[in-house]
């Protein structure tokens, strides 16, 4: 059977295979796929034991994206611009090193009907996370999109990265915001410690979606915030997690498995 693993370290909570699972189930496809702790120490030498095992890919998850971009000896564009790999592929010449958080991020809001073309985007956090939704934010057709970071430099960082890509501002969470946005994306970590970036409410209007990428049984400190300021819907990030899967899936079985169902089963995994 052919054989697909997430690996990481912590793992444990990893709902990659039940989500897999289910896409192969779907999709008729015959395959395993196991969850991988890997040693802090030893990533590389535990995917090429994978490999040699049988292994024909594989998803990496914290902290081990960036080594898994130095490990990859072929990279998509957008694995070359977040500097991190999240599906490693076996390739007849190599491994193959693709990202799919950001187009996942994309699936998402337009599984949610957020309307991209000509936004206004406001993107929060200026680390791995939004690194590696940059380049697909630009190419769906956003108007412009600005990067507001705790530490400003970070986010100036990532504005130099991509400047030539499209209309991209940057600047710390204290700015002088002048009108509400069309979408607001929280990718800092913030909400994994229960506290939510602090940053002035004129950022939400009455038509503005607000997602954050992180996930929980409770709604996240920042989602409760925006609604209290009137956002006109707010989304989490497992529909996220969903469809960057499907990417991945995509990727190495050639057919995109259809989310939907997978969508309800992980919440309901969640409570
Ligand atoms: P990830 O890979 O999840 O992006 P990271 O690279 O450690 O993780 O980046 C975390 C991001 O969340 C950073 O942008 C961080 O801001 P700083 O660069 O100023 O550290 C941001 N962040 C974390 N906690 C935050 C908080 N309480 N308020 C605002 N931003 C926060």
């Amino acid at each position: 059977m052919d054989k697909y693993a997430v690996i990481g370290n912590p793992i444990a909570h990893s709902m990659s295979p039940l989500i897999h699972r289910q896409f192969a189930e779907q999709t008729g496809q015959e395959l395993s796929y196991e969850k991988i702790l890997s040693p802090l120490e030893h990533f590389s030498e535990t995917v090429q034991d994978f490999i040699r095992s049988g292994g024909m890919g594989c998803n990496v998850t914290l902290p081990f994206k960036e080594q898994a971009f130095q490990l990859a000896t072929r990279h998509s564009e957008d694995a070359e611009l977040a500097g991190a790999v999240n599906t490693l592929s076996c390739e007849e010449e190599g491994i193959f090193g693709d990202n799919t958080d950001g187009e996942g991020l994309i699936n998402d809001l337009k599984y949610h009907q957020v309307p991209l073309t000509k936004a206004r985007v406001l993107l929060i956090g200026a680390g791995g996370a939004a690194r590696g939704v940059l380049l697909p934010l630009l190419r769906a057709g956003v108007d412009a999109l600005h990067i507001a970071n705790r530490t400003p430099s970070k986010a100036q960082d990532l504005e130099k990265l991509v400047f030539k890509k499209g209309n991209v501002s940057a600047s710390g969470l204290d700015n002088k915001w002048s009108q509400p946005f069309d979408i607001i994306i929280n990718a800092s970590s913030s909400g994994l410690s229960g506290e939510r970036p602090d940053i002035s409410s004129e950022i939400i209007g009455q038509e503005t979606y607000v997602y954050d990428m992180v996930y929980g049984q409770q709604q996240t400190p920042f989602n409760q915030w925006a609604e209290q300021q009137g956002a006109v819907k707010v989304i989490d990030g497992l529909g996220m997690l969903v469809e960057q899967a499907a990417l991945s899936f995509s990727i190495w079985r050639g057919v995109m498995p259809d989310t939907q169902s997978v969508r309800q089963a992980l919440r309901n995994n969640l409570s």
